[in-house]
């Protein structure tokens, strides 16, 4: 199934965090239209404002090898807590992804919730608002 594979690349690829500030890992996995899905972790730095989530990672990853349009998204993080993508990262998979895509926040593999962009960013500011 479509969720649990995006929710199993997720968790991999939270291994990889690299977040020794915070000690907070978070593992993402973005499937665009192609098909491909591609893994990313949070990322930081001494410069704290440097750091890079783990969905924006995964998102550049996929726009910098060409792809175009996300399709789905999941996102796991360190507690017992559901976490949801920051307010930066929202805005980035805006900027890529429909209304209605699929946001899906886990915990594991069996917990998890489901959010559309819309629900989670309402009445985002996009490229349609620059008239491009
Ligand atoms: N973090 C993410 O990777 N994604 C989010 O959407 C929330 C926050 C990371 C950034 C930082 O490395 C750590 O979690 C604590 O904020």
């Amino acid at each position: 199934m479509e969720y649990k594979e995006l929710i199993k690349t997720a968790i991999k690829y939270r291994e990889r965090a690299y977040c020794g500030y915070s000690n907070f890992h978070v593992g993402s996995a973005v499937l665009f239209e192609s098909g491909n899905i591609y893994g990313g972790c949070n990322i930081e730095n001494s410069s704290y404002g440097a750091t890079n989530c783990a969905e924006r990672t995964a998102i550049c990853k996929g726009i910098s090898e060409g792809e175009k349009e996300i399709k789905a998204i999941a996102i796991v993080g360190d507690s017992k807590t559901f976490t949801y993508p920051c307010g930066i990262c929202r805005q980035v998979i805006a900027e890529f992804a429909a209304k209605d895509i699929e946001i899906i926040i886990a915990k594991n593999e069996d917990e998890y919730i489901i959010k559309n962009l819309e629900e989670i960013l309402p009445s985002a500011f996009t490229k349609e608002d620059l008239n491009k």
